[in-house]
């Protein structure tokens, strides 16, 4: 089935992370019908600091602004199956954990917990409060899995983008979409 998918981007560091899963969507196009993406103010600046350049306006998937209710992942009718929050602030995610769907961001993901879809929330920060790990107990409790932006080095990563492919291709395998990524193996 071709998926329709949610991309939303926060104002949490690592905005690395939102441009590879961007350009994986992009280059897995085949297997994806439809993305549609929605950032943060805060998520912009970021991507700004950290990555020197606003190239998020380059991709050519349809970008909403986050006052947009009319966008279709606002409703459930437009089925879309999977939502990924990459970067996800601990201000977003406790948003979503308290059902608050003042914006795009908030809406979308309530949809999607509501209509029993796969919610996906890269979580980033450290350490972590207890406000923090409640919301994330209740997020997965709702349904939604936390899959935070924690790299992994058995691969033995060279650079940074890397070390933050760790992450993305973790994503894109929860998303369910076939990937050529490195897989761990007995002949390791
Ligand atoms: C450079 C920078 C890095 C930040 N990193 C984080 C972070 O890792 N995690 C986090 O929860 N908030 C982080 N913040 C703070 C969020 O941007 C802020 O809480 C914001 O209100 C989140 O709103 P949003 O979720 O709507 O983007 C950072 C802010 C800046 C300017």
């Amino acid at each position: 089935m071709m998926r329709k998918i949610v991309v939303a981007v926060t104002g949490a560091s690592g905005s690395i992370y939102a441009k590879l899963l961007l350009d994986k969507l992009q280059q897995l196009h085949q297997q994806v019908a439809e993305v549609g993406v929605v950032m943060s103010d805060n998520a912009k600046q970021v991507w700004e600091f950290e990555l020197d350049n606003t190239a998020y306006s380059n991709y050519p998937f349809k970008f909403y602004a986050k006052s947009d209710f009319m966008a279709p992942f606002a409703s459930g009718s437009a089925r879309f199956d999977t939502m990924v929050v990459v970067p996800c602030s601990m201000g977003t995610l406790g948003r979503i954990a308290s059902g608050v769907s003042d914006d795009l961001i908030t809406r979308a993901a309530d949809v999607i917990l509501k209509e029993r879809r796969r919610l996906i929330l890269v979580a980033r920060d450290t350490p972590l409060n207890l406000i923090h790990i409640r919301n994330m107990q209740t997020v997965t409790e709702a349904g939604g899995i936390i899959c935070p932006a924690v790299p992994s080095y058995y691969s033995k990563p060279k650079t940074i983008e890397d070390v933050a492919l760790t992450v993305v291709n973790r994503v894109i395998d929860l998303i369910g979409l076939e990937n050529d990524s490195y897989r761990w193996s007995e002949d390791n």
